[in-house]
């Protein structure tokens, strides 16, 4: 629990920062101007907004401060509009070949991030949950869901940390750690029976502390009006910071022979949790799969990702049962101007681009490995165009060019759980 408390303080202390800065922006041209909806053609119409560069670009997505711009720019009342569901973005991959991204934001009054923050796709809207709203535990309910896995880096554990921040708000009830793994060379964490002679090998994290541990929260369900719901959802983060992430291997008995007594090999910590760890604690209901995307890319080069993509890929295929939902999270834009000079120049050194132009690069790779693989009964569902939507304030919503600030893994958390349960 200690650990868990001084990371929120921690992202606590972070967006008092980060909110302090960015109100501190020039926004008054941009809250006085009434021609918002018809600057959306104007290239410029950011300048004014943000003192960053990046802030600055020619994004296709726009911010509105003011409900009557959003109702002028949909023409209707949103209201009307479908609550998305998992066949919007699904098809919209399989008929565009990318993931979508066209929308408007809402973020009243400043364009600052806050809870009154709220992205509005073009084809559908999200729900957003209240506090008590017992649609979420009998949806949850409904569609069995009583566990989440949460893969991937730092902006992956900081979606986890905030979807249980959620579930709280909603329920009113404190979620209950159950399971800390002390850290990265903790193997107990993972440990499943008759591993016989073979040992899970680990390998040191270097990505701090908090983020190289796995653990698990038991958030309660049970806040419905005729406490019908008792049941708990379980979520978990195990971090996975390289496609092939070698942090845990398992090292076979060589004596006992792989095939004579059936033992899998597993060569990486993904292998691990397909092979034995998953299937002796239980695959998840929804899988978040929200692979790291800037680790990666200072390690490979293009030809390398496509590779580990498509391994990665296939293997999930073959080991995760049909009943477990994969939600593929796509990497959200980075800020150069936050981030420190020395990472931006080894960036530029390995790779040649920009940070955010290889980003896109690698998300092309994944639109173009996930496309043939999008079929509603199967396990692969993807979401929005992260790159694409957090273009209009990829720095004023950045804590440190890497993070956001909470509240945009909130929301997205949100957007996860009204998708799935309107799917
Ligand atoms: C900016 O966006 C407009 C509208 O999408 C587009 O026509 C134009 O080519 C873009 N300009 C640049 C420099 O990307
Ligand atoms: C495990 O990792 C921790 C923190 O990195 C380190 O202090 C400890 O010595 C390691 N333990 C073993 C057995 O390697
Ligand atoms: C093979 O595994 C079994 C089961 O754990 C064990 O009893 C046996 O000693 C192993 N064989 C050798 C040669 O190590
Ligand atoms: C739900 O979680 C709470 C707190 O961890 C626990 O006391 C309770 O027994 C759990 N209920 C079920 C049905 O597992
Ligand atoms: C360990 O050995 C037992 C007995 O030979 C075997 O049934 C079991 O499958 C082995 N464990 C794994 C993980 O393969
Ligand atoms: C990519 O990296 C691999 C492994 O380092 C190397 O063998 C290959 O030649 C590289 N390909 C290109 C196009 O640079
Ligand atoms: C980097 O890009 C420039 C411009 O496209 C090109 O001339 C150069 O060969 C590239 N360098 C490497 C190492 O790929």
């Amino acid at each position: 629990m200690k650990h868990y408390l001084f990371g929120f303080a921690l992202l606590t202390l972070l967006m008092a920062i980060a909110c302090f800065y960015s109100f501190s922006y020039k926004y008054d041209q941009w809250v006085n101007s009434n021609t918002i909806i018809k600057q959306q053609n104007n290239p410029n119409d950011l300048g004014e907004r943000s003192n960053f560069e990046e802030d600055k670009k020619n994004c296709s997505t726009k911010i509105f401060l003011r409900k009557t711009q959003l109702l002028k720019y949909f023409g209707q009342d949103i209201k009307s509009q479908e609550v998305c569901n998992f066949g919007y973005f699904n098809n919209y991959l399989k008929k565009y070949g990318q993931f979508a991204g066209e929308g408007v934001w809402y973020a009243p009054p400043t364009g600052a991030p806050s809870v009154q923050s709220d992205f509005y796709p073009s084809g559908c809207s999200f729900m957003r949950f209240s506090r008590g709203d017992y649609l979420l535990s009998e949806c949850f309910e409904m569609k069995k869901i009583r566990k989440i896995l949460v893969t991937g880096d730092s902006n992956a554990r900081k979606l986890t940390q905030n979807m249980i921040q959620l579930f709280e708000d909603i329920a009113g009830k404190k979620c209950k750690e159950i399971a800390f793994q002390k850290s990265g060379n903790d193997t107990k964490y993972f440990d499943v029976p008759n591993l016989n002679n073979s040992k899970i090998l680990t390998k040191p994290c270097d990505f701090g502390f908090i983020s190289c541990s796995s653990w698990r929260y038991q958030c309660p369900m049970d806040y419905s009006s005729n406490g019908k719901f008792e049941d708990n959802v379980t979520i978990e983060f195990i971090p996975m910071f390289r496609f092939v992430d070698l942090s845990m291997q398992l090292s076979l008995d060589e004596r006992n022979a792989t095939r004579r007594i059936g033992l899998l090999s597993a060569n990486n910590k993904l292998e691990y949790l397909l092979k034995y760890y998953l299937p002796y604690n239980g695959f998840p209901d929804m899988w978040i799969f929200s692979p790291p995307f800037h680790h990666e890319s200072l390690h490979h080069n293009l030809t390398v990702l496509k590779v580990d993509i498509n391994y990665l890929i296939n293997i999930m295929n073959s080991f995760v049962p049909a009943r477990t939902k994969i939600i593929f999270m796509a990497d959200a834009r980075k800020c150069n101007d936050k981030l420190p000079k020395h990472i931006l120049q080894t960036n530029k050194q390995q790779m040649n681009v920009s940070m955010n132009e290889r980003i896109d690069q690698m998300n092309r790779l994944w639109y173009a490995a996930l496309r043939p693989k999008i079929d509603n009964s199967k396990n692969w569902n993807v979401l929005l165009d992260a790159t694409k939507i957090t273009c209009p304030f990829v720095c004023t919503w950045h804590i440190d060019g890497a993070h956001y600030v909470g509240v945009w893994y909130k929301l997205m958390s949100e957007y996860i759980l009204s998708i799935l349960c309107h799917s």
